[in-house]
């Protein structure tokens, strides 16, 4: 079984994905990563040099080719990834694969993003904090429809990486039957 992790940008999805396959022992892909290894080029460059249809396009041929090579891997999503083509459709049709939503609200969001928003090309040119927590606010509501249907929600803004890497192991030992 696959574990996906979904969720904003900035919602922890690499951090928690990295610890959580420490602590089961587990494989850990991130998509970003993978694509970013594949074209030789940062997020940032994709976008600038081809463009954001481009990185799309990219983005749901390499999570074809993670969801249909991995079995027991946990894979970190970008934010957008569920969002665009029929990937969700792709991630829920699969049936070796939960997917979990990491939750977190607006303000640790926003704080987060604000000092790491240089190497994220959706919100590099917003220059104000005030100006962020809108657009994340309105991009969040936008994109929270689809990221509500992962298999599992789990509220993560109270959450160190280590807590909520053994939340997640919780609630997928849950989901097997294991405890
Ligand atoms: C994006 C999120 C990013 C990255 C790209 C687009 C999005 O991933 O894929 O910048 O559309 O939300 P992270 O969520 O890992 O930052």
């Amino acid at each position: 079984m696959n574990i996906v992790l979904l969720g904003y940008m900035g919602s922890g999805k690499t951090a928690v994905g990295r610890q959580l396959a420490i602590v089961m022992g587990r494989e850990f892909v991130d998509l970003d990563l993978l694509i970013e290894e594949q074209l030789g080029q940062s997020i940032s460059e994709i976008f600038d040099r081809k463009g954001a249809v481009y990185f799309r396009k990219k983005e749901s041929e390499v999570l074809r080719e993670v969801l249909n090579s991995k079995n027991s891997a946990v894979i970190a999503l970008g934010g957008g990834t569920p969002i665009y083509g029929d990937n969700l459709k792709w991630i829920k049709d699969k049936k070796n694969t939960l997917s979990i939503y990491l939750k977190i609200t607006i303000e640790p969001l926003v704080q987060r993003l604000w000092d790491e928003r240089q190497n994220r090309p959706l919100i590099a040119g917003i220059s104000s904090s005030e100006a962020l927590e809108e657009f994340v606010r309105k991009h969040l509501f936008e994109r929270a429809f689809v990221y509500q249907q992962a298999d599992v929600q789990m509220d993560v803004s109270d959450l160190s990486v280590e807590q909520a890497a053994l939340a997640v192991q919780n609630i997928f030992q849950k989901e097997q039957g294991v405890i």
